[in-house]
């Protein structure tokens, strides 16, 4: 659906749909494992967030030059822009990269290409959020900040993603400390596999401003009431929830009752060319699975803007 709302959880990488995926494959002269884009869409079928990541992982391969990334990043806008998403909030994965050989600035220009124009071609203004790999170690994290300062101009601030359990916010204190003292707005993935205790333990120890999935806070009707009482936004996935098996259905989604709860709920796609779905399929699947009504979808796009860092740059600006 075509409501205009902003995009705020979104990893760059998992817009690689099987096609472009095996386009690079051919430009870059990588060999995928798969006969075809019909073979490739066969494997996305994932029974957890390590499954997924696994060919996450694999396929992003493909991506080598600046041209690539753009070319990611053009074809990511142009389908959210026929969505109705006018602005973006977009994760990358650089330490993803590093590791075979792509640097910093590869990925953080070559998005640009595409993000630097986004507005006049695409309709859309966006933000960049640099992504730590949790299951990387703590030194990796921050050799990486290091990295990515000489582009800082075009990084708007710092997330966490990856494998959640058995790694906790807190393994990232210094990092999330040293990102802030470079003005870097900080967000992490927080009780999307993990416990309701990651969720506190990343607004306490890491100071973010927002959490990704925060799904399971509603195991804690404390943490609720807090989240609820500091309107602390959540970046909810809903088709990505169902693909990774965070719900068993859809109709299972606690989305409206969270929603009842007074959360700052938001809807977006996570990894929407493996999940199914872009930000406004995403918007479709709730409104007729979970019966939503009018005015809450209209809450979720206001709630979308009230969460994005465009909001808190102009509170910012009044102040
Ligand atoms: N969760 C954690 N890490 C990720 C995801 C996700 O859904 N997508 C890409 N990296
Ligand atoms: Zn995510």
């Amino acid at each position: 659906m075509s409501l205009p709302k902003a995009e705020l959880h979104l990893h760059i990488e998992g817009t690689l749909e099987p096609e472009l995926a095996f386009a690079l494959a051919a430009r870059n002269g990588v060999a995928l494992p798969y006969a075809d884009t019909e073979a490739l869409r066969k494997a996305y079928e994932f029974e957890d967030l390590q499954s997924f990541l696994n060919l996450y992982y694999e396929l992003m391969t493909v991506l080598r030059t600046e041209q690539d990334f753009a070319d990611l990043a053009d074809a990511y806008l142009a389908r959210a822009a026929a969505q109705g998403v006018r602005h973006a909030e977009i994760f990358f994965d650089p330490q993803a990269h590093g590791a075979r050989g792509v640097g910093m600035g590869t990925v953080v220009e070559g998005l640009w290409r595409a993000l630097g124009r986004s507005e006049e071609t695409h309709g859309i203004s966006t933000q960049l959020i640099l992504c730590f790999l949790r299951d990387e170690s703590a030194a990796s994290a921050l050799d990486t900040l290091r990295a990515a300062e000489p582009y800082l101009d075009r990084i708007a601030g710092i997330g966490l993603d990856s494998a959640e359990v058995g790694h906790p916010p807190a393994k990232f204190r210094e990092v999330y400390e040293a990102a802030a003292a470079l003005g870097l707005r900080r967000v992490a993935h927080a009780g999307e596999e993990g416990p309701p205790e990651y969720i506190t333990e990343a607004l306490d120890v890491l100071g973010v401003e927002r959490v990704d999935h925060g799904l399971r806070c509603m195991e804690d009707p404390a943490l609720v009431e807090r989240l609820v009482r500091e309107r602390i936004p959540l970046t909810l996935c809903p088709l990505s929830n169902v693909r990774l098996r965070a719900v068993d259905t859809l109709a299972d989604h606690p989305l409206p009752a969270m929603l009842d709860a007074g959360l700052l709920c938001t809807v977006n796609s996570d990894d929407p060319a493996y999940f199914g779905g872009y930000a406004g399929d995403n918007f479709d699947a709730v409104r007729r699975t979970l019966g939503l009504s009018e005015d809450r979808l209209r809450e979720l796009a206001r709630n979308s803007f009230t969460a994005s860092f465009l909001e808190h740059d102009e509170e910012r600006r009044a102040r």
